[in-house]
């Protein structure tokens, strides 16, 4: 299957050093935090890969380099180009819509923008013919068109956020924890209007979220994130059938589960050490049950499994490959 985007060996560090002087005097060096570190994926059109893992695990900084807010220290990401030979565009709809939605600005305002910055339509009709199209298309009334943003409830912000995204014509939408500040009832909605928007219009969705029910809701692959590196990547249905990486187990034991719903929720056990001064060897090894010394020592390399998954642990690679027994 062909790859909309393309993401290889993908780093990105900050600069979060303490300010020049304080530096010279308290005989600091400067200091650099890896959000994301040297992470490799394909996004298959019209498919939807979701990023997944607890947080400050540098998701939102993969979202934020796929739609060019921030540039890549190091590596590539590569966009496909549409049928017309234009490089394809990401459009990003964020967690929180009211944050997203210019509160003085009527929802028509907010969705004709990009219509006429892009010149997508040429003259007051067309462009309200197309806001009133596009709200219906996310479930609103044309007549949504003339109120403010706070005159909405959450869901229906996000409903219009998700309208002001589709108005820029995009073929991938990356969608940052879209519903995590919404009801439950209402996140259902909104995700069952993001599939069949995607069904549709054919579009490519690269989704985070740090709730792994949400992510099997959406995916047709999942990649979990650990202190910014992918730890195992596996087409959905694999991935929740056999789990392989200790960190991904940990993540699904967190989960009501099918066949005991009413066992309680647990967060997952430990602290996520700080990514300034990351573990040695697998960042993983300190909160691992399996961990031993070669955890400590050496990073695991990230291996493909015949099932289409990949996963980097030496527990899981020794398991597929035994070593031959000593002579
Ligand atoms: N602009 C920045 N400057 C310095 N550090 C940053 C910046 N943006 C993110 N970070 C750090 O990079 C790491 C990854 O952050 P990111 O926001 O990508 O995580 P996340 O997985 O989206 O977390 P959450 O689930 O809380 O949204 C964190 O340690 C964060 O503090
Ligand atoms: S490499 Fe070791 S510490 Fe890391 S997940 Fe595998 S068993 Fe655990
Ligand atoms: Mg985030």
């Amino acid at each position: 299957m062909t790859a909309a985007l393309s993401v290889t060996d993908l780093t990105r560090e900050f600069d979060v050093s303490a300010p020049w002087l304080n530096r010279v005097v308290e005989r600091k060096p400067r200091a650099f935090l890896r959000a994301v570190d040297d992470i490799s994926f394909d996004v298959p059109f019209g498919s939807c890969l979701s990023l997944v893992g607890e947080s400050g695990c540098g998701k939102s900084t993969v979202a934020r380099l796929v739609t060019g807010l921030y540039s890549p220290t190091r590596g590539s990401l590569r966009f496909s180009t549409d049928p017309a030979g234009k490089p394809l565009a990401a459009q990003m709809i964020f967690q929180d819509p009211y944050a997203s939605l210019n509160p003085r600005w009527r929802v028509f305002d907010i969705i004709a923008e990009p219509l006429r910055e892009l010149k997508l339509r040429d003259g007051d009709a067309a462009i309200s013919d197309r806001v009133s199209d596009l709200l219906s298309t996310v479930g609103l009334s044309p007549k949504d068109a003339r109120k403010f943003p706070h005159e909405f409830s959450g869901g229906q912000r996000q409903r219009i956020s998700i309208a002001r995204a589709l108005a820029g014509e995009p073929r991938f939408l990356v969608c940052d924890e879209p519903t995590s500040a919404l009801d439950v009832s209402v996140q259902a909605q909104i995700l069952n209007l993001m599939r069949r928007l995607q069904d549709e219009m054919n579009l490519t969705y690269l989704f985070i979220s740090h709730d792994m029910s949400v992510v099997r809701h959406m995916s047709d692959q999942i990649a979990v994130m650990y202190l910014g590196r992918i730890v195992e990547q596996a087409p959905t249905e694999t991935l929740f059938a056999e789990p392989k990486h200790p960190y991904t187990r940990m993540l699904l034991e967190t989960i009501p589960n099918v066949r005991n719903p009413h066992r309680r929720r647990e967060a997952p056990s430990g602290e996520v050490p700080s990514p300034l001064n990351p573990p040695s060897g697998c960042a993983f090894h300190t909160r691992c049950p399996l961990a031993d010394a070669r955890c400590q020592a050496e990073r695991p390399a990230m291996l493909s499994h015949p099932d289409g998954s990949r996963v980097a642990c030496h527990r899981v690679a020794e398991a597929m490959d035994p070593a031959p027994a000593a002579p």
